[in-house]
């Protein structure tokens, strides 16, 4: 199993918003956290359809009633619990979720890195 990398408090991430982050210094934001009905969501930042990031600007990950989360390229349309495409280029794919974990400390921490790729180890 990886070190665990921390990324937040998980208490800053408050319902209905979504924060991004670079846990291992890409230099590009590899993944991003949602808060959604309460339940934290951890997604890699990669479109399903043509494999860019979904964000547009510094985590505006979500839709204007922060119910989907939205493709900056082509609009596709995404539930940010399961991660399923419900509208757009890549209807019926899914982001890909990452493991994640909450330390006694209140720190939420990703639990699985990525390569150089994007792809998870
Ligand atoms: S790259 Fe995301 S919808 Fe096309």
């Amino acid at each position: 199993m990886n070190t665990p990398l921390r990324l937040c408090r998980a208490a800053s991430l408050r319902e209905g918003e979504a924060q991004g982050f670079d846990p291992q210094d890409t230099g590009q934001t590899t993944l991003f956290a949602v808060r959604y009905r309460g339940q934290i969501y951890l997604w890699r930042n990669r479109c399903p359809h043509l494999g860019t990031p979904m964000n547009w600007r510094h985590n505006a990950f979500l839709n204007g009633c922060g119910d989907k989360v939205v493709c900056f390229a082509h609009g596709a349309l995404f539930e940010p619990d399961s991660g399923l495409c419900v509208q757009g280029a890549c209807l019926g794919q899914a982001l890909t979720p990452l493991a994640w974990d909450i330390t006694k400390e209140g720190w939420l921490s990703v639990t699985e890195t990525m390569d150089e790729t994007g792809n998870t180890e």
